[in-house]
Formats: structure tokens, C-alpha cells, sequence
């Protein structure tokens, strides 16, 4: 199986939805979360260095700054599921597990600050989180409050035991009390996920997932893209480059995607031991560049030709009247050979009058071409 990211310049329009406005995430955020890697470890016995802790966000805060994941962007360090104590404090206040996290999440917090990079925190718009820790329905205002107050500069609020036909009003209120509290925090919303038929929430480590997400979102591109821009981002979920599941070209692919699709960059990994080619992946700054240009358009899937798909994203700079764009290959092909394909850019919606300049990336083993061709 061969996956490809391929890059090139060129016009188009484009409408875009605004949201609620707080000034953040103006392109899609970047950082790094603990989900798809560490999960819930919640024994320190058993699991001393993997273990859902403080330590462990300590040593993964240092490792973005040390290893150059903040100097290419990635600067959100965000904790998931399995940080609290199974028990509110006697005002009601979510409180961290006692044993794990002993010195409080405003400590682990300061400490994220103190290197320069932004925190994020877990929550769930339900009774329960996920994995059965307090969830916020009943304490909307309370939580609101008690994230500004340790503050949280990123929120992820999932959606496990609530009902979902009260998701969308639901999150709406929590989005209104975390504006309330005065603090700018960006507000992930995990509720179209459990609202849509596929349940696209369910994240695993596999290829296959990945898979099925770019197939819901070029299923649903022409119903969402347009909600992606400056401030609001649609989240096909984390990276997981650098685990176990994922080939190096799959890793590939999944970075060309989620760049196309302007979506937050969040990794979820071991940045204590991770292979260099996979880092390399991460870190590359054409890519990056993509998924960070300011226009902020959620690339689409225009074609596919052998079971090779096209997915091109609008980009600046604008000339000649005309946007440039990213094109990424995506091979869904898993026979075992390196087809090649021919595509004339005028069949993928690119027909300006003056052509292409083309820029190939080095994310991919081809030097440049007048057209696109693809082996
Ligand atoms: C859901 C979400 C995951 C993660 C877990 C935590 O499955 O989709 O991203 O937050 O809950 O329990």
C-alpha cells in the first residue's frame, strides 16, 4: 500500500460559518493529548511511568518544548479522561485524583505555563465521563467556573451518558458559562460525534479508523466543510503517529489528511520514544504550513481515479485572482503495487488560465511535474 502527500499551488470561493467568537484558535489548534496512548492507566503500581499523572504530563510538557513539537506549533498540552477523583468536594467541585495528580490540576497547569505552552482539561456533558468519572450535567456553572479558575485554556467536553437529543442545547449552555467566566478557552465539542449514525467516537489505534473517518468526512464534506474557519474547526480526532498502529506511509497519509482538512493537529503519543521517521512526520513544516494557512478552508475529496483519492484544499497565496492549493493522493489501494495515475488539473477543478506553478513537497519522493502525476 503506498500513501502519498503531494502539494501544489493555484482560485476559489468560498463561504465560511462563524461561531462563538473568542478570539482563539484561529488557525486549528495544535498540541497533545493522552487519550489514544495512554487511555485510562490509572495504576501507578503497575504502570509507574505510564500511568494517567501529573508526572506524566510534566515529562510530556518538557518533551514539547525540548524535542521542537512547540517550536513547530504543537502547544496545547491536553489532559483526557481518568484525571478526576470518582467524588466532588463537599461545595461540589470536581476535584483530581488525590493519589495521581496530589498537587491539584491549577499545579499542573502553572507548571504547563511556566514552558511556554497552553493547557487543556477534560469534561463531559453528561452524568458520568466515559470511563464513569463525574460528568458536568448539574454543575454546569460550578465546572465553568472551576476550569477559569485553574486556568484552562482548552476544553474538551465529551459526550457519554447524556442524552442525546439535548446534546446541541446542552453544549451551547456550557459554551455560554465557559464565555461567562471572562477566559478565553477554546471549547472542543465531541456532540456531532455522538449525535451522527456512525458514531465516528469510537477512537482506536488502527489504520482502518483513520480510514473510516476520511470516508465520513468526504460522505459529509459538503454538509460541513463549510463550518470550518478562523475560530471553529471540525476534529476528525487525534494523530496517532508514533504508536503502534500505523506504517510509516499510513502516518504519511494521515498528516497529508488532517493538514487538507484543517484539522486540529492533536497527537496522541509517546513523545518519550518515538521513532525519528515518525517524528520527522510531526514536525514537517510544509505540512504543517498547510493545515496552518490562515484561510482556514476544510479541503475536499474532488476525485478519485483507481481507487486513489484526490482531496485538494484552497491556500493562500492568492494571485491572479485565484487561490493556490494543497493536493494530497491518498491510495486506498492495498494490492500491492504503485500505480500511476494521470490527472489533468482542469478534471480536479483547477483551470486557471496562466496554469500551476508546482511545488512538490518533501513529504514525497517526486520532484516536480507541469501536471500531477502519481506512481
Ligand atoms: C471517548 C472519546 C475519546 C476519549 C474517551 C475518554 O471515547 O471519543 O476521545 O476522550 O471517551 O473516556
Amino acid at each position: 500500500m503506498k500513501m502519498l502527500g503531494i502539494f501544489l499551488v493555484a482560485s476559489v470561493s468560498l463561504v465560511l460559518v462563524n461561531g462563538l467568537e473568542n478570539g482563539l484558535a484561529r488557525t486549528p489548534p495544535m498540541g497533545w493529548m493522552h487519550w489514544e496512548r495512554f487511555r485510562c492507566i490509572i495504576d501507578c503500581d503497575l504502570y509507574p511511568d505510564d500511568c494517567v499523572s501529573e508526572q506524566l504530563f510534566r515529562k510530556m510538557a518538557d518533551l514539547l518544548v525540548s524535542e521542537g513539537y512547540l517550536a513547530a506549533g504543537y502547544e496545547y498540552i491536553i489532559v483526557d479522561d481518568c484525571w478526576m477523583s470518582k467524588h466532588r468536594d463537599k461545595e461540589g467541585r470536581l476535584q483530581s485524583d488525590p493519589i495521581r495528580f496530589p498537587s491539584g490540576i491549577k499545579a499542573l497547569a502553572d507548571y504547563v505555563h511556566s514552558k511556554g505552552l497552553k493547557f487543556g482539561l477534560y469534561e463531559d456533558y453528561g452524568n458520568y465521563t466515559c470511563k464513569g468519572y463525574p460528568g458536568i450535567l448539574g454543575h454546569l456553572e460550578t465546572d465553568a467556573k472551576t476550569f477559569a479558575e485553574w486556568d484552562v485554556d482548552y476544553v474538551k467536553l465529551d459526550g457519554c451518558y447524556s442524552d442525546y437529543n439535548k446534546l446541541e442545547e446542552g453544549y451551547a449552555e456550557f459554551g455560554r458559562l465557559l464565555n461567562k467566566t471572562g477566559r478565553p478557552m477554546v471549547y472542543s465539542c465531541s456532540w456531532p460525534a455522538y449525535q451522527e449514525p456512525l458514531g465516528i467516537h469510537v477512537s482506536k489505534d488502527t489504520w482502518s479508523n483513520v480510514t473510516n473517518i476520511l470516508r465520513w468526512f468526504s460522505k459529509n464534506q459538503n454538509r460541513i466543510a463549510a463550518y470550518a474557519g478562523p475560530g471553529h474547526w471540525n476534529d476528525p480526532d487525534m494523530l496517532i503517529i508514533g504508536n503502534y498502529a500505523l506504517s510509516y506511509e499510513q502516518s504519511k497519509a494521515q498528516m497529508a489528511i488532517w493538514a487538507i482538512l484543517a484539522a486540529p493537529l492533536i497527537m496522541s503519543n509517546d513523545l518519550r520514544n518515538i521513532e525519528p521517521k515518525f517524528k520527522e512526520i510531526l514536525l514537517n513544516k510544509d505540512i504543517i504550513a498547510i493545515n496552518q494557512d490562515p484561510l482556514g478552508i476544510q479541503g475536499l475529496l474532488v476525485k478519485t481515479v483507481k481507487n486513489i483519492d484526490i482531496w485538494i484544499k484552497p491556500i493562500l497565496p492568492f494571485t491572479e485572482g485565484s487561490y493556490s492549493y494543497a493536493v494530497a493522493f491518498i491510495s486506498n489501494r492495498v494490492d500491492g503495487y504503485a500505480y500511476r495515475i494521470s490527472v489533468p488539473l482542469k478534471d480536479v477543478g483547477l483551470n486557471h488560465t496562466k496554469g500551476y506553478r508546482v511545488e512538490v513537497s518533501i513529504y514525497s519522493p517526486f520532484t516536480a511535474y507541469r501536471s500531477v502525476k502519481v506512481l
